[in-house]
């Protein structure tokens, strides 16, 4: 299949994966209806096209976070990324290494925090998420420390895994899913052969650590349902953050008051996010919620965002809009799919070339530059003209 855009990596990902994972990667939850409006409400946002503005050649190297980024771009946490490739979780790593910036494991990853240390190089950040066991929590904050990961993007957006309906249909949960799931890989053999037999061990590389249990799928959608805590509070967490001597991200906030609590809390950034519309279905969507909260605390600690991010050019909309870098998901995670590291790493050039010409004719030259001057239509809604 010839791929030009980054989206025609939805396509091949839809033909090599068997339908319960595609469908876990794609879907989102209730109705969709948020995970649909990230993408259409960053469509909405309209850029000031300039012209004979001698830019030349922009650059999209940045600092962000104290580091040198080759992009603002940092591939987000996903949850069993070695499901959907051989061993996922490295060879993402690998590319995100070769392009300069930084790869997040996700707290329910095949690989382990140390596989992905010593297989991968580049900056790793670790993900967690909040978990009825401290005792995992401090586990994890410990090994990601030793394996020397230095930062730590703490999800607060799960209290409750929300409610997605594409799973039971597709047999990732529901009745029968395990004999589901193995007739699906059987009628996708490729995917069998390069990923459920040859990247095995498909467990959960750090509950695993923790626990001495192999993980299956189904065990993987039951720790998800019997783990998160929704009774805990901003106190309840100041540990992590006396703990945690590194950066610490708080990802999924996209409440204005939240964000204030962020900086009261002492994180070093927040990404601003609605899981992709994986749990609140009828929240806002990132771009919505973005200038206010670049308003309220972007003076104060490093705002990234993310969800439904597609192009190069959503990037230069995210940044316009106050970002000052973006976390890809579902867009690495279906060129992974479709075709490992090498794939990850066409679609980040493809992710660099968009950018190149957006900043071209918005007449920036660097990433750094971006900035509500260079919205149309929208900027004018926001300053009330
Ligand atoms: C996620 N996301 C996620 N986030 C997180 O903090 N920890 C996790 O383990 C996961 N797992 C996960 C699995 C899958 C299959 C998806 C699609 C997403 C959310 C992810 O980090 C990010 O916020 C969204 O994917 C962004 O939305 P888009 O760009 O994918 O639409």
């Amino acid at each position: 299949m010839i791929i030009s855009s980054p989206m025609d990596y939805r396509e091949a990902a839809h033909r090599r994966l068997p339908g319960f994972l595609f469908d876990y990667i794609d879907g989102g939850a209730g109705t969709e209806g948020t995970m649909n409006n990230n993408v259409r409400s960053l469509q909405d946002v309209f850029l000031r096209q300039r012209v004979l503005a001698s830019v030349g050649v922009p650059s999209l190297e940045c600092e962000i976070l104290g580091s040198r980024w080759g992009l603002p771009i940092a591939l987000g946490p996903v949850g069993a990324t070695g499901m959907y490739a051989r061993r996922g979780e490295v060879q993402a790593a690998r590319a995100a290494a070769e392009k300069k910036i930084p790869y997040t494991l996700s707290t329910v990853s095949v690989c382990s925090i140390e596989e992905v240390a010593k297989g991968a190089g580049g900056e790793q950040w670790s993900q967690l998420y909040v978990i009825k066991d401290r005792g995992y929590m401090r586990n994890s904050l410990e090994r990601a420390w030793n394996a020397g990961m230095r930062t730590l993007v703490f999800t607060v957006d799960m209290p409750i895994p929300g409610s997605r309906y594409r799973d039971r249909h597709s047999g990732m949960s529901g009745p029968w899913a395990t004999m589901r799931q193995y007739l699906q890989a059987l009628s996708h053999p490729s995917w069998a052969l390069d990923v459920g037999l040859m990247g095995r061990p498909l467990s959960f590389g750090n509950i695993e650590a923790y626990t001495g249990h192999r993980m299956s799928m189904d065990d993987y959608m039951g720790f998800l349902g019997a783990n998160f805590d929704p009774s805990i509070g901003w106190s309840d967490l100041q540990w992590i953050r006396d703990e945690w001597k590194g950066q610490l991200i708080l990802k999924g906030l996209l409440d204005v008051e939240d964000a204030r609590e962020a900086v009261r809390f002492g994180a070093d950034g927040i990404i601003v996010s609605n899981h992709g519309g994986r749990q609140l279905d009828g929240a806002i969507s990132t771009a919505m919620a973005l200038p206010a909260i670049a308003d309220a605390v972007g003076d104060e600690l490093t705002i990234l965002s993310d969800s439904g991010i597609r192009s190069g050019l959503d990037v230069v909309r995210m940044l316009a809009l106050g970002a000052k870098g973006v976390l890809l998901g579902r867009a690495y995670i279906y060129a992974l799919a479709a075709g490992g590291q090498a794939a990850v790493s066409n679609l980040l050039e493809l992710f660099a070339a968009d950018m190149v010409v957006a900043m071209t004719m918005s007449g920036v030259k660097s990433p750094s530059e971006i900035s509500r001057a260079n919205l149309d239509l929208i900027e004018r809604e926001f300053s009330g003209e």
